[in-house]
């Protein structure tokens, strides 16, 4: 198994890979969004540093308990702990977690190919009228779409790791980068769009407070794949040849680049649309601003390149959005793929299809807890708000959990795996690393602040979302 394991075919298509799965959704609209409510350049600094600090030293500990092991995240920790019981533990929350945020992220990219499609076919102003999105989510048209994504995944993870999803990230990628950057060069010459430039450049540091700071460490994680098990299975296709330091200060500079130039394309975009529009408005918006706002702003565009050319762009957008979907959806579903293949010794195949039955299932129960389906909808309580099927997936995967399972990842090297044994793993493909300031670093680090700060980040969101009070 260990011996004929397949493998990126090159650093850069371990890098493009690793960073497909980084930009996703979270770059483009996530990134921008959190931004506006946090300060603009303010909450930049802030994700920079726990980029930089806390972010990439678990994104390198993930790499190499992959590369070491060549396994998938439960494989990984049940070899390198001796099976464990306890231990098991944290590799079964890093396959749990990534199927539960594909679940949600199925939704949300099903969304985005519907968007799409409804542009390519003359509709934009359709999408800018109000409510359009309430009738939208709710439209049995939904359905096809999703089963459009599915065929889509299943034939690029069909192929396998090196033929299909780095084959697939590779053109992705680049293209995506090209689109983003024509985007912000056109936005840039409307009228106004310059009084973006300056909201989002201009740290405001009276926004500062506990909930932006763990919003942004949050987002961090979230943003750069980590906690999801996606790095260590990737890795865990990674040769031996290569430097995991460098490819992943590489990765993580790719996806902060490209969350700091969407926040370039959006914000300016909104400012262009509207120069009166006020901080508290952005404040309260979400990721669904894609879906409701950015249509309008797109439709205003035809007073100056005419319904034709507003269409085009809005076209090129949602297809940014949706190569930055795939990407990143793909490299998530391999998690749970390359488990099934490694754990139960089942076909790519047979993992495929039963990934795509139970997966679809659970994504269909999302897709109709937005109105169709009323116990779905209003599934509990909590916090004095009712929560959908969706809200509940996303508060516990996406908002919450990443950081434990951080926390977990420090814990399983400094007491189990132990630091020497990733330093070896380390020193593999980089000879300077030994003795290097990051090693010096990321062994403090891990030992002593790391756990520290993302255990209180956790336990302090539990408290944030499911109870309602903040405990800094
Ligand atoms: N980094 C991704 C993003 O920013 C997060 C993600 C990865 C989500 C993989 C789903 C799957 O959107």
């Amino acid at each position: 198994m260990i011996a004929d394991r397949e493998q990126f075919s090159s650093k850069v298509g371990f890098i493009l890979t690793a960073a497909g799965s980084a930009v996703g959704i979270g770059n483009l609209v996530g990134f921008p969004v959190q931004a506006a409510k946090s300060g603009g350049a303010l909450f930049l600094l802030i994700y920079v540093v726990f980029v930089v600090l806390i972010c990439v030293p678990i994104m390198i500990a993930e790499i190499s308990l992959g590369r070491s092991s060549k396994l998938n995240p439960v494989g990984a920790y049940r070899t390198l702990s001796g099976n464990s019981k306890l231990w098991n533990l944290g590799g079964a929350l890093a396959v749990i977690t990534p199927f539960m945020i594909a679940v949600f992220y199925q939704v949300i990219t099903v969304w985005i190919l519907g968007y799409l499609i409804i542009v390519i076919s003359g509709d934009l102003d359709q999408l800018a009228t109000p409510r359009y999105f309430a009738t939208f989510i709710n439209d049995g048209a939904i359905f096809i779409y999703m089963g459009l994504i599915i065929v889509i995944l299943a034939a690029v993870l069909g192929k396998g790791v090196q033929a299909g999803i780095e084959r697939f990230s590779k053109v992705l990628m680049p293209t995506l980068l090209v689109m983003l950057l024509g985007m912000i060069i056109f936005v840039l010459t409307l009228d106004n769009a310059f009084l973006g430039v300056s909201f989002y450049l201009v740290p405001d540091f009276s926004k500062i407070s506990p909930t932006v700071i763990s919003n942004a460490l949050a987002h961090a994680f979230f943003s750069l794949s980590l906690g999801m098990g996606i790095l260590i299975t990737y890795g865990s296709y990674l040769n031996r040849k290569e430097s995991i330091p460098r490819g992943s200060g590489m990765v993580a500079l790719a996806d902060s680049l490209v969350a700091f130039f969407a926040g370039l394309l959006i914000l300016p975009a909104v400012f262009a649309f509207d120069p009166e529009i006020k901080g508290d408005e952005l404040a309260s918006s979400s990721i669904t601003l894609i879906f409701t706002l950015l249509p309008k702003i797109f439709l205003a565009l035809q007073e100056h390149i005419g319904y034709l050319g507003a269409s085009f762009f809005a076209g090129v957008f949602f297809l940014s959005v949706l190569f930055a979907a795939l990407t990143s959806q793909i490299s998530i579903l391999q998690v749970p793929l390359s488990a099934m293949q490694d754990e139960l010794h089942w076909s790519r195949l047979k993992s495929l299809v039963i990934l795509g039955i139970v997966g679809g299932l659970f994504a269909l129960a999302c897709t109709a807890s937005f109105g169709m389906v009323k116990q779905l909808t209003d599934l509990v309580t909590y916090t004095g708000q009712a929560k959908s099927l969706f809200d509940v997936i996303a508060d516990i995967f996406y908002e919450t959990i990443l950081p434990l399972n951080g926390f977990i990842i420090c814990l399983f090297v400094v007491l189990k795996w132990k630091r020497e044994s990733m330093n070896r793993e380390l020193q593999i493909g980089d000879d300077s690393y030994l003795g290097s300031w990051l090693h010096r670093y990321i062994d403090i680090a891990l030992g002593s602040f790391l756990p520290v700060i993302l255990f209180l980040i956790f336990v302090n969101t539990v408290c944030i979302k499911f109870f309602g009070f903040s405990l800094i």
